[in-house]
């Protein structure tokens, strides 16, 4: 083996209960709900809709983040098995201790917080996920750790209640240091020896290269192959429409792609960072999108999912896009050794076309860090839930003033208003150059409908659609002249 290079290894192992758990071959695209139900029997984590959105199939995985364990509620009903190589699974059933329940447990228990019950495994694995992670969470953090959970019989306030009453049982439940101690020794080791992953079976593979490299020899040699990054969407093409997918190629081993970076006014993303990571790390920056974040799908399909595969899916419904359109983002594509940058809008040339060659990749997303020329920046997402839906219409708007109280520049974009993420060309020529005024406004709310023709779907018509984009508009410029109060609605779910 020469210097640098890794083996590759033809079966995985994680941890599962404090041992090192290796399943016999299995289907690259094998969903681990599967696996823990028909495999190991493990029936606690339930199946209800088998798309990410109930949370009835909710476990925790754990890795290292900067040498301590970051604990991830996940949904196992869209996440492969294979994607848990050199982690640590936890099931409802990993937290049994004797007759002994977790504090989690009990207090959901004393708080009534459980009727049929077929959802509760999973409120317990989210509050599970949050107990280790944050000590003492406020009641704001706990509704946001349950946002991808669906309770229809018991009601929230219970759990509400229950997730803040676990922390008092901490004392009477055994001290966990030592198993944590284990895992942190095992993920470690596990972390030194780096290995690419070749998994075959019944004439399908799923491959993990450690490399771009290798990455890049993989695309070439398997040019029809799906490239994997959180598989939250690729998961529901197996879950749902039962889709053939003979190659997965995971970026999720390849190195380098987990990182989050500033560098000469930018920060950059890479392609498998989590979608949670990359919000905190844009809201760090740009606070008014603290809502965008919040709502954004729920903290499980944050933790799996990632912003570059919103930006490469291109769902003309999908929340990213907006935003980093307004904010005049670039991607970084690569094929092999080449890349090339263009600005995000330059990307999305029609319904379901990118500007993305066979073989090509996005790597990273490049955001310009705020500086004297950032404007006045919102966004809203419109849906009938707060979280976990998916919009009608999303809207961002980013425009700077002069002195004088005049529109210098106008970014204006929108998302479910056409095929494509697109920005609002005519109604940003309304407002270029004239007063930041409501005319002006009236004008370029007019100016939308030669913009956009929206379609009607079972989410909205395209009259609402259409209303409600004009409507944002007025919204935005109440809001920044101080007309209105800031009607974000984070926060109101505590
Ligand atoms: C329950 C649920 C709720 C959701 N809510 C929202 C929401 O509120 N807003 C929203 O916008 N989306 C939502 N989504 C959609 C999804 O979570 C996002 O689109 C997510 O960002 C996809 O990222 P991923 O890493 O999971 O992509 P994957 O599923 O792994 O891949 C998606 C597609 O992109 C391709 N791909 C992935 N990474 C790259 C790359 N680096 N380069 C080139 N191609 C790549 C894949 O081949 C595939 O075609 C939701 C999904 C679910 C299941
Ligand atoms: S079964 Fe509903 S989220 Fe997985
Ligand atoms: S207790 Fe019945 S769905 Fe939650």
């Amino acid at each position: 083996m020469n210097a640098g290079e890794v083996t590759v290894k033809h079966s995985i192992t994680f941890m599962l209960d404090g041992q090192a758990h290796t399943p016999p071959p299995f289907a690259p695209d094998t969903t681990l709900l599967n696996y823990l139900r028909e495999h190991l029997y493990r029936k606690g984590t339930k199946e209800g809709c088998a798309e990410g959105d109930c949370g009835a199939c909710t476990v925790v995985v754990a890795d290292l983040q900067h040498g301590s364990v970051r604990y991830r509620a996940l949904n196992a009903c869209i996440q492969l098995l294979a994607t848990l190589d050199g982690k640590a699974l936890f099931t409802v059933e990993s937290l049994q201790h004797g007759k002994q329940l977790h504090p989690v447990q009990q207090a959901l228990v004393d708080c009534h917080a459980s009727q049929c019950g077929f959802c509760t495994p999973g409120f317990v694995m989210s509050l599970f996920a949050l107990y280790q992670n944050q000590p003492n969470a406020s009641r704001l953090q706990i509704s946001q750790a349950l946002s991808g959970n669906l309770c229809r019989c018991t009601g929230y306030r219970p759990i509400l209640e229950a997730g803040e009453r676990m922390y008092e049982y901490a004392h009477a439940f055994p001290n966990d240091d030592l198993a944590e101690t284990t895992l942190i020794t095992t993920l470690t080791q596990w972390a030194q020896q780096p290995h690419s992953l070749l998994l075959e079976h019944d004439g399908k593979r799923f491959c993990a290269p450690t490399s771009l490299g290798k990455l890049a020899i993989l695309l070439e040699r398997y040019p029809d192959a799906t490239l994997l990054a959180g598989a939250t969407d690729v998961g529901l093409w197996i879950t749902k429409q039962h889709r053939d997918l003979p190659t997965l190629i995971s970026l999720n081993k390849v190195a380098g792609l987990d990182q989050i970076t500033t560098h000469a006014g930018w920060l950059e993303i890479a392609a498998a960072v989590s979608l949670e990571a990359a919000f905190q790390a844009i809201v760090a920056h740009y606070p008014s999108l603290r809502e965008l974040h919040e709502r954004f799908a729920s903290l499980p399909i944050r933790n799996a999912g990632t912003l570059g595969g919103n930006i490469a899916n291109g769902s003309p419904i999908g929340d990213s896009m907006p935003a980093l359109l307004v904010l005049g983002a670039r991607i970084r594509l690569r094929k092999g050794d080449a890349t090339r940058e263009l600005p995000l809008e330059a990307f999305y040339l029609a319904y379901q076309q990118k500007d993305l060659a066979a073989g090509e990749f996005v790597e990273a997303v490049r955001i310009p860090l705020p500086n004297a020329a950032t404007g006045l920046l919102r966004c809203y997402k419109i849906s009938k839930r707060f979280e976990q839906d998916i919009s009608a219409v999303c809207a961002a708007f980013h425009i700077q003033l002069d002195a004088k109280e005049r529109v210098t520049e106008a970014r204006i974009a929108y998302g479910g208003m056409a095929g494509i993420p697109k920005r609002a060309s005519h109604c940003e020529a309304a407002l270029s150059g004239q007063a930041w005024e409501q005319a002006s406004v009236t004008a370029a709310m007019k100016a939308l409908e030669h913009d956009f023709q929206p379609l009607t779907d079972m989410r909205a018509s395209a009259t609402y659609r259409m209303n409600v984009a004009k409507n944002l508009l007025l919204k935005y410029l109440l809001e920044t002249t101080g007309e209105s109060v800031s009607l974000y609605a984070t926060g109101v779910q505590a």
